[in-house]
């Protein structure tokens, strides 16, 4: 007996059958490629063709849910079923990255204190109007409540400070104000003792720090959404842009631009920036910290 032959012939693919299993992995990809368009133009979240595959086993689970066997199927659900906009909403949390902790980058934030102040001696009365675009579980907006307290601003000012996030299950745990020690990681225990009160393993903020914040659910890439602000005084969108192409950043920076005041300011994240992509803002850089400024409104 020939074993050579008999295992060729029983595990060597024939030509069709080869061919057939590439056409089908290319019309998968295709399929998958074209949900994330679908995700990118909703949300501005985008997976490049490397993390394809990523994405392909984040809405696996969805698809089970829906009893879906395929990625064209769950396309077609996604953008024509009238359930599709309740789907993107069960989706939205398998897509984005929710970490935050309280005190992340404070210098950012104590900077932005320091203006805030200065401000106060032009004799305007009107709120400090603060907005957190990708708030996640609200510890960014909370932070700001705390160290604003701290600076003595709520004394001499009204101050409404907004959190919003596209993603509906991490805002209600913002607004339940209930956190674990791992969202305390940067605080020091002087402030964990002040503004929480321990219970087993929760740490719940304190009722009128939580009282400075509210949630609003809404999407960044969504131009109907700042018609409720204006004015505001400085937006973060810290944290978030890592995810987006270059377009949706210009898209929503457009719309930070026209909600900001004129000496409003726009605060990114660290590794974050807006070089290349617009020159609507011009950056204002100091010794620990930096942050962009309306172009037109500053002395270049
Ligand atoms: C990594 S967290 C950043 C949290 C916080 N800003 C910080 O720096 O600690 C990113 C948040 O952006 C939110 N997000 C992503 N795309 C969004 C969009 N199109 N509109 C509103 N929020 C969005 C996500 O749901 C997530 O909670």
């Amino acid at each position: 007996m020939n074993f050579n032959t008999i295992n060729e012939t029983e595990t060597a693919p024939d030509a069709t059958e080869t061919e057939a299993a590439y056409k089908e992995k290319a019309l998968s990809e295709f399929e998958l490629r074209l949900i994330g368009d679908y995700i990118h133009d909703y949300c501005g979240i985008f997976f490049e063709d490397v993390k394809i595959q990523t994405l392909a086993m984040r809405l696996s689970s969805r698809m089970a849910v829906l009893d879906i066997g395929s990625f064209s199927e769950y396309y077609n659900y996604l953008k024509f079923n009238p359930r599709g906009v309740d789907e993107m909403a069960a989706l939205i949390p398998r897509l984005t990255n929710n970490e935050t902790y309280f005190f992340r980058e404070t210098n950012q934030i104590s900077l932005l204190i320091s203006r805030l102040k200065g401000k106060k001696q032009s004799g305007n009365v009107a709120p400090f109007r603060i907005l957190s675009c990708g708030c996640s579980s609200g510890e960014e907006a909370y932070t700001l409540a705390i160290m604003l307290e701290e600076a003595g601003v709520y004394d001499q000012r009204k101050i409404e400070i907004t959190g919003m996030d596209i993603d509906q299950k991490i805002l209600q745990k913002a607004e339940s104000a209930e956190f674990t020690a791992y969202s305390l990681r940067a605080a020091d225990s002087e402030r964990t003792e002040r503004y929480f009160l321990k219970n087993g393993e929760k740490y719940i903020l304190d009722e009128r720090i939580r009282n400075r914040v509210r949630f609003l659910h809404g999407n960044l890439l969504e131009h109907n959404i700042y018609g409720k602000f204006k004015d505001v005084d400085a937006i973060l969108c810290r944290n978030v842009f890592i995810y987006f192409s270059d377009a949706a950043i210009c898209s929503a920076v457009e719309s930070f631009y026209e909600t900001l005041a004129d000496d409003g300011c726009l605060l990114l994240g660290h590794s974050e920036s807006l070089a290349r992509i617009t020159d609507i803002f011009f950056a204002e850089r100091h010794k620990n910290a930096m942050f962009y400024v309306k172009r037109e409104m500053c002395d270049e």
